[in-house]
């Protein structure tokens, strides 16, 4: 295909979004690379924004090399407490990257608490990545806050009227009681705000304790069915419903869904240590929880062969060359590591 700037072509993909996608860079950096001459399409330099290409038979180079053929992934992770959400950390500790083990250059899509659980959407797809962070689309994130003492009506009420955090009046969609499990009270709150730290900041601020914090939805996916600490790509019916949320096309969601492999049992796994095995009460819980966060460092810090999370090798890794792909991290250099410690 002829590399055309006209807009309207229905045919291709933009340029800018290809890079993206492939992980050359952000998709504002890769129209830089545009501007600056140094995107050829099939021998051609291409300095137009815009320019519609064809992602699949077009030779794309930048600055002279081509880009490697990366298919699309949509993964969604069971996030536990104690690792953190980035690609790399210059002080070694565990991250979400060590749980996942695919060979296409995944990242997360926003960011969850170390100390936060729950949905984690990983992709290499920036397009898709920039939409769900977008407040334009407002996708709605539903989160469990886990608390040990039954919150009052005038609690649940300040949560309702809504709660400035960073100058902001975040006014939630819904806040409910939920149950009372041996866990602790948990409470339902659904918001489209994706701050830092935004749900326990509002916690903060009405008072009320979070013994945990997990997040349960993003727009239309839900984390149920996936064990702590496990992965699994997006069945093609919840990336047809991601893309509709995002304003995607249904034709750009089966196109996606025909190009990406597909891992759809759970992967992976955690056993957070040591077990609260029976826990008699949620004060129990927290006395515990308070005990591993600020009295027993050295609990954590305690290398602990064969504990802490398990890893299988996925078979549609495998099938890709993935499981011991460079991409894809061992655990072996981290084994002394812990959740939340440090070396
Ligand atoms: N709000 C928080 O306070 N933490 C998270 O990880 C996500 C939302």
């Amino acid at each position: 295909m002829t590399p055309t700037n006209d807009t309207h072509q229905p045919q291709g993909e933009r340029l800018q979004r290809v890079l993206a996608q492939r992980g050359v860079a952000s998709r504002r950096a890769s129209e830089d690379l545009i501007r600056e001459g140094r995107v050829q399409v099939n021998g051609q330099v291409v300095t137009e924004l815009g320019t519609r290409v064809d992602a699949i038979h077009d030779k794309i180079t930048v600055d002279g090399k081509p880009l490697a053929r990366q298919k699309p992934r949509y993964l969604l992770l069971n996030k536990p407490p104690g690792f953190i959400t980035t690609v790399s950390d210059e002080r070694s500790r565990w991250t979400v990257m060590d749980l996942i083990n695919v060979p296409e250059r995944v990242y997360p899509v926003g960011r969850l608490d170390r100390e936060t659980q729950g949905l984690l959407l990983l992709t290499n797809d920036g397009e898709v990545a920039n939409r769900v962070m977008h407040p334009r689309y407002k996708l709605s994130k539903e989160y469990q806050v886990v608390t040990d003492r039954r919150p009052n009506d005038g609690q649940l009420q300040e949560l309702r009227d809504g709660v400035l955090v960073q100058d902001k009046l975040v006014v939630p969609d819904e806040v409910r009681l939920l149950r009372e499990t041996a866990e602790g009270i948990i409470i339902k709150l659904v918001i489209h705000e994706g701050m830092f730290h935004v749900v326990r900041q509002m916690m903060d601020k009405v008072n009320i304790n979070v013994v945990k914090l997990r997040r349960q939805r993003v727009g239309p996916i839900s984390v149920s069915g996936i064990p702590l600490g496990a992965w699994r790509d997006l069945t093609p019916g919840e990336l047809e419903q991601l893309f509709e949320a995002i304003g995607l096309s249904r034709e750009e969601a089966e196109k996606a869904n025909a190009r990406r492999p597909m891992q759809l049992e759970p992967m992976g796994g955690y056993t957070p240590t040591p077990k609260i095995r029976h826990p008699k009460r949620y004060a129990e819980v927290a006395r515990h929880r308070e005990k591993l966060e600020h009295g027993a460092e050295h609990v954590r810090k305690q290398p602990r062969e064969g504990s802490g999370f398990s890893r299988r090798t996925s078979p549609s890794a495998k099938s890709n060359g993935g499981g011991t792909s460079g991409k894809a991290r061992s655990s072996q250099s981290h084994r002394t590591r812990r959740p939340g410690g440090s070396r």
